[in-house]
């Protein structure tokens, strides 16, 4: 185990060179807005005690923002085509604990702090307030002036991908396999609506399921069947995404896994090959293993396509571009 640990830290590490610009490091707000990540911090903590679905929201939405034309709160911008409207989003939230925190500090350092390192500070916050690591991230992100619904389809996963299609995708963002394993860890949190694993089952003109997938436990798959038979599987019902201990930012996910009892599809996908397996159990059998990797991860995810200098602006709405 000691020997694997050391390999994967390795690994992790050389794939990502710490070579941030000035532009782009830790503390960029250091002179112009010191308080910035406090105040960021502390809009997450009490939103997320006023509504414990939050953390969940917050995690998701950085992975939405970053794949689609990078860090760059393309998917806080509003309109008619814009990200927000396509449905590979229609069920993201946490926009609103963005905008609270934009406000707040647009009256203490206007135009100063971009919402992409909102979005990315809170997203890293969340995981903190659930129990997880609570990592450094660098800031000096700027706001995108972009956000198109077709670009979302081709850079977001489906829960039907193979692990083929995940690696093409994760690859294309600079992220690799074991950054995929480690991030889909995020499914540790949160919920999903019950279309979203709905290919596993079959659905009879009366509602009724039935299950299709036979990788899935029985017991965990009858479990679902009774959450989801209350009405049509495209209702707003949602179930957690970890049953065990749906609040907790920790490595149950991996541990549901290895028991069969991964919600999505492509959740499941990671057993199918000899490599990702090895890492899920890794994961599973060590949280400290899995706590370490996921802040190089996160490190990764969040420089996604960041833009820096004079790319881009900061709004002094997330909702908006300044020049709308
Ligand atoms: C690798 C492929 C991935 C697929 C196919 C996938 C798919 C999904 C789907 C279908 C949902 C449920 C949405 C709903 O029905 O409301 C979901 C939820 C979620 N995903 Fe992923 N996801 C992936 C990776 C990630 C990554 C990399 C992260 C973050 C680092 C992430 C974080 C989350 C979180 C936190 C939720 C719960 C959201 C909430 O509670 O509102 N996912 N994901």
């Amino acid at each position: 185990m000691e020997n694997r640990r050391v390999i994967l830290s390795i690994a992790v590490s050389s794939l990502f060179v710490f070579s941030f610009v000035d532009s782009f490091s830790l503390d960029f707000y250091a002179a112009s807005c010191p308080s910035a990540e406090f105040i960021i911090r502390d809009i997450v903590t009490s939103s997320s005690s006023n509504d414990p679905s939050i953390p969940g929201k917050l995690l998701r939405l950085v992975f939405h923002d970053c794949f689609v034309e990078g860090c760059d709160a393309s998917l806080m911008l509003i309109g008619n085509n814009t990200e927000q409207t396509d449905p590979g989003n229609r069920s993201v939230g946490g926009y609103s604990v963005i905008e609270s925190a934009k406000r707040a500090l647009e009256l203490l350092c206007p135009e100063t702090v971009s919402c992409a390192d909102i979005i990315a500070l809170a997203a890293r916050d969340a995981v903190g307030i659930a129990g997880g690591p609570m990592v450094q991230i660098p800031t000096g992100r700027r706001d995108g002036m972009v956000s198109l619904a077709s670009n979302v389809r081709p850079n977001i996963v489906d829960t039907s991908f193979t692990m083929d299609e995940m690696v093409k995708l994760f690859t294309s963002k600079g992220l690799s396999v074991l950054d995929l394993v480690i991030l889909s860890g995020a499914h540790t949190m949160g919920v999903a609506h019950c279309n979203a694993f709905r290919d596993r089952f079959q659905q009879d003109a009366e509602g009724r399921l039935t299950l299709v997938d036979k990788t899935l436990d029985s017991s965990y798959a009858a479990e679902l069947m009774k959450q989801c038979s209350t009405s049509t599987m495209a209702s707003t019902i949602t179930v957690n995404n970890d049953p065990e201990t749906p609040m907790v930012f920790d490595n149950q996910y991996y541990r549901n896994l290895l028991a069969h009892k991964g919600l999505f599809q492509s959740d499941s996908a990671l057993l199918n090959e000899n490599s990702t397996r090895t890492m899920v159990e890794d994961f599973a059998n060590d949280q400290e293993l899995f706590f370490e990797n996921w802040g190089q991860a996160f490190l990764k995810l969040t420089s996604v396509g960041v833009k820096t200098e004079d790319e881009g602006e900061i709004r002094r709405s997330c909702a908006s571009t300044n020049n709308a």
